[in-house]
């Protein structure tokens, strides 16, 4: 009898000592008797069966985005930061998922969505027509305005003395889209503008003298003024553009789970505090 119950606690002990191993890799490699490391290595067989560690895998939100557009997204030393890389970090919380932040050129973004290359494409991007053929959006969390950045003392005083006038854009942006656009179409014809890669080699270019003016979103352009002496921004009539986060045709999957995660951040007061932290009202 009381053998019996000796190895009736020898089998107990063993069995826990297995669903230990089976439990975590890490706790089971940490063991440090004998024991534990001999029987983990046929735990670690058994775990097979089980989901693949995720660190860089399934389980990580890639957010495409083009970070030279503060306050929206903008290095800070080797980090990106600002509205989108806050907001699109609480999403990825919410949905228990790793985030990570891929940098490339703005009209890059949509073809690394669409061939999964990133998970959604967050970067100051408006809702267009021609967008919505190719990617879906979320709800709307910001609004936007074009603007038009100029040097202090130029000629160009309003919208229409941009006409013949060197316009600079970043590349694949409403303001490029709208500038280079037909004079019958509103548009300054596409002779007058230079595209440049970065909001931020826009800038750079009317500050040696290459563009007249340039046109980008009203809140980086504030910060591209706020940081260079000699500029100023003029108000347009340019439409209000909503931004939003776009998606994958295929992820419907994924959009309505970033789509709720984003409309509970944003009823929840989380996205107005991020933007509070970035933008200071006037
Ligand atoms: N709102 C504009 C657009 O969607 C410009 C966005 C540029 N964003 C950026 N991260 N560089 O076309």
């Amino acid at each position: 009898m009381k053998k019996f119950a000796m190895l009736l606690a020898a089998l107990l002990l063993m069995m826990t000592v297995f669903a230990a191993c089976g439990e975590s890799k890490d706790a089971a490699s940490g063991a440090s008797q004998p024991g534990g490391a001999a029987s983990s290595s046929e735990a670690a067989g058994e775990e097979s069966a089980q989901p693949a560690d995720t660190g860089d895998g399934d389980n990580t939100l890639v957010m495409a985005t083009n970070a030279f557009f503060e306050p929206y997204e903008y290095y800070e030393g080797d980090d990106i930061v600002g509205i989108d890389a806050e907001v699109g970090k609480a999403i990825a919380d919410k949905l228990g998922m790793d985030f990570e932040i891929s940098d490339v050129d703005f009209d890059a973004i949509i073809p690394n969505v669409q061939s999964g290359k990133a998970s959604m494409g967050m970067a100051g991007m408006t809702v267009t027509e021609d967008r919505q053929k190719n990617v879906n959006f979320t709800r709307s969390y910001a609004t936007a305005v074009q603007v038009v950045i100029v040097p202090e003392g130029s000629d160009i005083a309003a919208i229409d003395d941009m006409a013949g006038k060197k316009i600079g854009v970043q590349q694949g942006t409403t303001g490029d889209i709208y500038c280079s656009a037909p004079v019958e179409e509103d548009g300054f014809g596409e002779e007058n503008v230079t595209r440049y890669n970065k909001g931020t080699d826009a800038v750079m270019a009317l500050l040696s003298g290459k563009v007249d003016c340039v046109v980008i979103d009203n809140e980086p352009a504030k910060a591209f003024v706020a940081a260079n002496e000699g500029l100023k921004i003029l108000d347009t009539a340019y439409a209000e553009e909503e931004y939003a986060i776009c998606i994958a045709k295929d992820n419907e999957e994924l959009l309505e789970k970033v789509d709720t995660a984003l409309g509970e951040l944003i009823d929840d007061g989380t996205v107005q505090k991020i933007v509070d932290k970035y933008i200071t009202a006037e």
